[in-house]
C-alpha cells in the first residue's frame, strides 16, 4: 500500500453530514486507504483512525508523522469505547464508517477476500480475531452452513451449495479460494450465473468470519453514548444486510416510545437518541459511478444526536 490519498465514497456528501472543523474530533471507525479521514484533516479536525487490517494502520501510522491531528489503533471499531479510552477522549463529535473491504484488500490473494485470484481461504480482516474460513467450513455441519449462505450471502440456492462445498467424501479439506471457487462452479447448472454466485458466498464466508453484523450492531450501540450532543453519525453500506441493520437501528432510536401501537400508555420508556438526517439513503452520482464503479452499491446514512436523554418533541 502507498501513501497516496484516494477519493473515498461519497466524499462531500459525507463532509456535509459531519461538518468537521478545528477543534472538532471524530473517529473514522474503518480508515482503509485514509480518504475520508483525509478530507476530516483537511476541514481542520481531529482524526482518531480505526483499522483492523494491519497495513491500512501501517499506512495510518506513517501518514499520521507528518499530521499530528492523527491518531491510529489497529482496532476494531466494535471496541469503539475501548478506542476512544485509550486515545484519552471523553466524547466525539462526529463517528464515520465507510463498511466492507477496501479495493486494496480485495486485489491482495493473500487475504482470500476474492474469487477471482488464488490465495488461502482465510478472509479475515485481522490474522488474530477469529478463525479463517477454511476452519469454519470444515467445523460447520451442512445445516450451519446453508443457514450462513442464505443468511449472509441471500442465496436462494444456498442448500445445494452447501452441499456441493460440504461435499459427502471429500478427503481432504479446503484451503484455497480456486479450490473453494472450483467446487462451486463445478456443482451450478450450465447457464448459472457463476460469478454473482461466487461473489455472494464469498461475502457471506466474509460475514461470517469476521462477525461483521454482530460488530455494526455494536458500535452503533456504543456510539450514542460517546457521540456528543448535536454531534453527527454517518454509515456507508454496501449490501442490503448492513444497510437494513442501520435503517432499523435508526427508525428505533428516533422514536420515543417502543411500545406496541395496542399500549395506550408508553410501559417502555424509551427515549430517542438520534435525529435522522437522511429519509431515504444518499447514494452516488452517476458522475461519481463513472469515476469509481464500486461507489454503485453504496448507501449512506446519518444522523445527529440527540442530547442525551431528550424526548424528540
Ligand atoms: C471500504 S474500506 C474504507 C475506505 C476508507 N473510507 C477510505 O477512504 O480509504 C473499509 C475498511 O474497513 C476496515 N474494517 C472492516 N471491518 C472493520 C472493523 N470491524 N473494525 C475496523 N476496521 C474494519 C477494512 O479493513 C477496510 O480497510
Amino acid at each position: 500500500m502507498t501513501d497516496r490519498w484516494h477519493v473515498p465514497v461519497l466524499k462531500d456528501e459525507v463532509l456535509g453530514f459531519l461538518e468537521p472543523g478545528p477543534g472538532r474530533r471524530f473517529v473514522d471507525g474503518t480508515f482503509g486507504f485514509g480518504g475520508h479521514s483525509e478530507t476530516l484533516l483537511e476541514a481542520g479536525a481531529e482524526v482518531l483512525g480505526l483499522d483492523l487490517d494491519e497495513e491500512a494502520v501501517a499506512a495510518c501510522r506513517r501518514i499520521s508523522t507528518d499530521r499530528p491531528r492523527l491518531s491510529c489503533q489497529r482496532r476494531s471499531f466494535r471496541e469503539l469505547e475501548a478506542a476512544l479510552a485509550e486515545a484519552g477522549w471523553n466524547h466525539i463529535d462526529g463517528l464515520l464508517l465507510d463498511l466492507g473491504v477496501s479495493s486494496r484488500q480485495l486485489d491482495d490473494p493473500d487475504k482470500g477476500f476474492s474469487y477471482r485470484a488464488d490465495g488461502p481461504l482465510d478472509l479475515r480482516f485481522h490474522q488474530q480475531h477469529g478463525r479463517p474460513a477454511c476452519d469454519l467450513l470444515e467445523d460447520l455441519d451442512e445445516k450451519e452452513l446453508t443457514r450462513i449462505l442464505r443468511d449472509y450471502g441471500e442465496d436462494r440456492g444456498a442448500r445445494q451449495l452447501a452441499r456441493a462445498i460440504k461435499g459427502a467424501g471429500r478427503t481432504e479439506p479446503l484451503r484455497t479460494t480456486a479450490q473453494l471457487t472450483t467446487v462451486i462452479t463445478e456443482s451450478l447448472p450450465a447457464g448459472a450465473p457463476v460469478n454473482a454466485i461466487l461473489s455472494r458466498v464469498f461475502q457471506a464466508l466474509r460475514i461470517a468470519v469476521n462477525e461483521e453484523l454482530t460488530a455494526l450492531e455494536e458500535v452503533l450501540e456504543q456510539a450514542v453514548r460517546v457521540v456528543a450532543p448535536q454531534g453527527r453519525l454517518a454509515v456507508i453500506a454496501y449490501h442490503s444486510l448492513e444497510d437494513r441493520i442501520v435503517k432499523r437501528w435508526l427508525d428505533r432510536e428516533r422514536r420515543d416510545c417502543l411500545c406496541p401501537p395496542s399500549v395506550p400508555v408508553c410501559q417502555c420508556g424509551h427515549l430517542a437518541t438520534v435525529k435522522v438526517l437522511t429519509r431515504r439513503p444518499v447514494t452516488a452520482t452517476d458522475d461519481e459511478i463513472a469515476r469509481n464503479p464500486r461507489a454503485r452499491s453504496a448507501k449512506l446514512r446519518a444522523a445527529e444526536v440527540l442530547p442525551n436523554p431528550q424526548r424528540s418533541h
